[in-house]
Parts: C-alpha cells; structure tokens; sequence
C-alpha cells in the first residue's frame, strides 16, 4: 500500500472499542498518525444510562491533554460513535477544543442500528463548519454491540468497507 497524501491524523473516541477497531484499520492502510481522545474520568463498563443521558443533554467531558493546535495537519479523520442518536461527551468537548480552521476532515462512525445516523453526521459537520473546516465524507458502520458482552466489533468485518473507503477517496493506491 503506499501512502499518497502526507500530514493526516487518526484522532477518535472509543469506549467499547469498535471505533478503536476502526481507526486502528484505518491506521493499518495508511500508516497515518493516530490519537486516541480520553476522558479524565475513568467511565465504567455497563454504566450506560449516565453514559447516554450524557449524550442526550449534549453534555462535555474532560479530556486528557492532547493535539488540539492540529497544526502540521492537512486531513483529520475523526473517529466518533452514536449515544443515545447523538455524539457522546468526549467528542463534544473535542469539538469545542480542536482546532479545524483549515482542515479537511473524514468522518468515521460505528453504530448500533442499521441505519445511517444522518443527524450525528449533520450536528458533528456543522460544529466542524462552525470552525472553519470541511467535512469531505464520511463513513459508518454498524457493530451490533451487546451490552452484556462488551466485546468490539471484528478487524475482519470492518476491513471491507474501510478499504473500500480510502480508496474511494484517493488515500490508497492499487
Ligand atoms: C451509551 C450508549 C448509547 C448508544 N446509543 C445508540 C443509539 O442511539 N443509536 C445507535 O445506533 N447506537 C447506539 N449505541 C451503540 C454504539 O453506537 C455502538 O456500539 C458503537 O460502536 C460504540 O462505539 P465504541 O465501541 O467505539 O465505544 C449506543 C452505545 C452506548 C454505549
């Protein structure tokens, strides 16, 4: 695989982990730099009613120290997932802190439902516009998570359409 565009960032949330599955995939094909955001508060497996009341209420949480300046970067690939059919604490407060003036940004997102979460891709673009960046694309997809096992969602079954993905918009050549 070779790299045909420089200074891109992986930057993502992920509690569960199949976002995580996604960005690391992403990171596999293109050898991009990755960051993961976290939250200051350790957040509880199964703990998922604050966890999505959270979301809903459109709330913030700290997060650990990182990259906000985003300086040396041309595209950002955002990692993020659905809460409650909105974007959870930490990706709200990322999206007040970065800096996207200037940037290219690709959405990746993972999701219970089948369904592509149209209002999360909207409500994460307009925060990004509201900032001076540029949401090119995005991509979802879905990793029919059970709460009683908590396990991520395969690398197999995102390789497919990650590829597909990259590809599609110029990141991967062959
Ligand atoms: C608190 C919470 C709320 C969720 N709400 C929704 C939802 O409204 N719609 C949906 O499609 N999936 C929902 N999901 C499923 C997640 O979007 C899905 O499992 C996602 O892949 C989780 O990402 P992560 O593994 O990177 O943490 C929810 C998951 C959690 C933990």
């Amino acid at each position: 695989m070779i790299q045909m565009k420089n200074s891109s960032l992986i930057v993502y949330y992920s509690w569960i982990g199949s976002t995580e599955v996604v960005a690391k995939e992403i990171q596999r094909l293109t050898g991009f730099e990755i960051q993961r955001i976290e939250e200051k508060k350790n957040r509880k497996l199964g703990k998922i009613p604050g966890a999505a009341m959270g979301a809903f209420l459109g709330l913030k949480s700290r997060i650990k120290p990182m990259d906000f300046a985003l300086e040396e970067y041309e595209n950002i690939f955002l990692g993020a997932q659905v809460w409650a059919g909105k974007t959870s604490p930490a990706i709200n407060n990322y999206l007040k802190k970065a800096s996207f003036k200037g940037k290219k940004v690709w959405l990746f997102l993972t999701k219970g439902d089948e369904k592509i979460p149209q209002q999360v891709i909207d409500s994460i673009t307009k925060r990004i516009e509201k900032k001076g960046g540029t949401v090119i694309d995005s991509m979802s997809i879905t990793t029919k998570w059970d709460p009683k096992v908590n396990l991520p969602i395969a690398r197999e079954e995102v390789e497919e359409p990650v590829y597909e993905w990259l590809k599609k918009s110029g990141f991967l050549e062959g």
